[in-house]
Parts: C-alpha cells; sequence; structure tokens
C-alpha cells in the first residue's frame, strides 16, 4: 500500500486527498498548516524524515490572488521558499515530490489552450510566486511532478461557487466578469488525478515532469456562475439575474489572464487520466453543500 503525506492538507485540494485516499487504498497522512509551516525548511526535513512516505504530494499555497498584490513576501515564502524546502528534502531522502501549481503562471494572450512547454509569464505576483516555486521544484528534486491546475471549487473551503451561493443569497442581480476564459475543476477531480498518478510515478521515474490538469469545457467566469445559479436554484429557490461584464468594469489589484484554457492531453496520454466536464463535478459539489448547509457560510 501505497504512503502519501500531504501538506496544506486542510485545503481545498489536500481536503480532498484526505477524503478520496482510503477509497483506493492509499495511506495518507494529511499535515495542515499548524502542523508543518512549509517555510520552514528544518521542520520539514525533520517531519518528512520521520514520516518517511513514499511520496509527498504539496498542496499547500499562497492562494490569496489579489491580496499578494501587498504580500508579496508571504506569497514568496509560501510559493517559492516551501516548494523549494519540500523539494530538496525529498530529494534527500530519494522521494518524488508532487507538487500543485496554477493556470496563472500564463499571461492569458494564446489563442488556444496552453500547452505545458509554452513560455510562462505571470500577470501578477501570485503568479509569479508560484512559478518561481516550479523553477525551485524542478532545481532540487528531478522526481517530481508539478501539477498545472485551473479555477478549483468544491462544496467547502474559499471558491467561487461558494462566493456565487452566498451572493445569489441576498443579491437580485451579479454582475459578473465574460471575458476571461478557462477551466474550472473540482478539488475531487485533481485529488483523484494525483491519486492515479502517484503509483505510476513511483514505478516510472521517467514520467516525472510538468502536466496540465482542469476540468473539461472551457468558459468564463459569467458561464460558470450562470451554470451555479441554474444548477443551485432548484435548491436554494433564488435565481439572480446575472450580468456579463468586461474585466475593465471590474478592476482588480491583481490582473487575470483572459485565457488560461490548460491543454490536457499529456496527462491523459502519459497516466491515462482525462478530463471529466466540470458540470459533473459541479453538481456532486452542490450536493455536498445541501446535504450539509453548514459547510455552505463562510
Ligand atoms: N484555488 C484555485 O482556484 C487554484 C487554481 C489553480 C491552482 N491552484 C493551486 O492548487 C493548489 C491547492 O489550492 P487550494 O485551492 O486547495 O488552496 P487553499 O484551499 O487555499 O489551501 C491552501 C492551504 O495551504 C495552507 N498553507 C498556506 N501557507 C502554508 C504554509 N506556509 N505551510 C503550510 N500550509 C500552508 C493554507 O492554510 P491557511 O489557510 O492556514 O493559510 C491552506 O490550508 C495550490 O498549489 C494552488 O496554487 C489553486
Amino acid at each position: 500500500m501505497i504512503r502519501l503525506l500531504v501538506t496544506g492538507a486542510g485545503g481545498q485540494v489536500g481536503r480532498a486527498l484526505l477524503e478520496a485516499a482510503p477509497l483506493v487504498d492509499v495511506l495518507v497522512t494529511g499535515l495542515g498548516h499548524s502542523s508543518l509551516d512549509i517555510t520552514r525548511k528544518d521542520e520539514v526535513a525533520e517531519r518528512i524524515a520521520a514520516e518517511r512516505p513514499d511520496i509527498v504530494v504539496n498542496a499547500a499555497a499562497y492562494t490569496a490572488v489579489d491580496k499578494a498584490e501587498s504580500e508579496t513576501e508571504a506569497a514568496f515564502a509560501a510559493n517559492e521558499t516551501g516548494p523549494a524546502n519540500l523539494a530538496a528534502a525529498c530529494d534527500t531522502l530519494g522521494m518524488p515530490l508532487i507538487h500543485l501549481s496554477t493556470d496563472y503562471v500564463f499571461d492569458g494572450r494564446a489563442e488556444g489552450p496552453y500547452g505545458e512547454d509554452d513560455p510562462v509569464a505571470p500577470l501578477g505576483t501570485y503568479g509569479r510566486s508560484k512559478e518561481a516555486g516550479e523553477r525551485a521544484v524542478r532545481r532540487s528534486n528531478s522526481r517530481h511532478v508539478i501539477l498545472r491546475t485551473a479555477w478549483v471549487f468544491g462544496a467547502s473551503g474559499h471558491n467561487f461557487l461558494r462566493t456565487v451561493l452566498r451572493l445569489a443569497e441576498d443579491r437580485d442581480e451579479l454582475r459578473i466578469v465574460d471575458d476571461q476564459y478557462g477551466c474550472p475543476t473540482p478539488a475531487r477531480d485533481i485529488a483523484d488525478a494525483v491519486l492515479t498518478l502517484a503509483p505510476q510515478l513511483l514505478e516510472r521515474p521517467e514520467t516525472a515532469g510538468t502536466y496540465h490538469f482542469c476540468g473539461a469545457g472551457p468558459t468564463t467566469w459569467f458561464g460558470f456562475a450562470d451554470a451555479i445559479v441554474e444548477a443551485a436554484a432548484p435548491l436554494t429557490g433564488r435565481r439572480p439575474r446575472l450580468v456579463p461584464i468586461p474585466s475593465s468594469a471590474y478592476p482588480t489589484p491583481a490582473p487575470r489572464p483572459a485565457n488560461s484554457v490548460l491543454d490536457c492531453r499529456k496527462i491523459g496520454e502519459t497516466f491515462g487520466i482525462g478530463q471529466r466536464p466540470w458540470r459533473e463535478g459541479l453538481a456532486a459539489a452542490l450536493a455536498t453543500c445541501f446535504d450539509n448547509p453548514a459547510g455552505t457560510a463562510h
């Protein structure tokens, strides 16, 4: 049985990994932020040496895209120094590291979906810190998988699904950006992808590298919000009017890529991991939200 150590275990993907691992007979240990701060080099090395998993998954990150513009140091500490510490500790012990990264390493100017080898050019501090983290992982540990994903959502945590549900509770109109394209991705699907590739990475070290994985069916934030409101209306009785707006009408501290659609063919060809329509994951996440209404409030 494979033993997985997950950092950032209290986040969306971390929690999904803890839920999904037992279903595929993977033994998982989750370390939340308060159990292991990945920016602390010595503690990272000691803890990984003590736990001795077969593989480490780094789901820890500073993910507040706008706040990162004014908290550059914190963003780089978690997103560059942290992964560097993990990669070095794993390398010393001969252990692979699966590290999560983001579509926001791209500037969004490409016409079509981004491939793994397309040039990175992050627009904001968050993207720059994540890109620096990718480089740190590549530098320190050749047995890595960097898994770039996008627009993560689930029944819990801070995400667009929960924001839309919250706003829909008391607003009759929601104005949503309709000129940024990407792929919503259920946290659970990312967990399943990690659990599928982990044993293969152990068996076939030559599969190490960078991969893209996201939900199937590119859309805009407006399209995503529309699907959320439509699917939630029968459960909430709320159907606010949605108004599509351009990014220019909703200025944010951090600019976002206009197109961050990811080409996910490589992960399919290498590991047999297919994309699932994100709408299926949306239905499942909503069912969980409304089975457990307390979980929907921040
Ligand atoms: N969310 C998205 O839409 C999105 C999109 C593309 C890629 N990604 C990537 O996917 C991965 C998982 O994202 P997510 O949505 O699951 O993030 P999340 O829900 O924000 O969870 C991140 C977790 O990391 C923890 N953390 C932060 N700094 C830490 C540190 N120094 N040491 C240990 N733990 C720390 C956080 O704890 P605290 O809450 O206590 O800070 C939180 O529990 C990240 O690599 C992210 O960059 C996310």
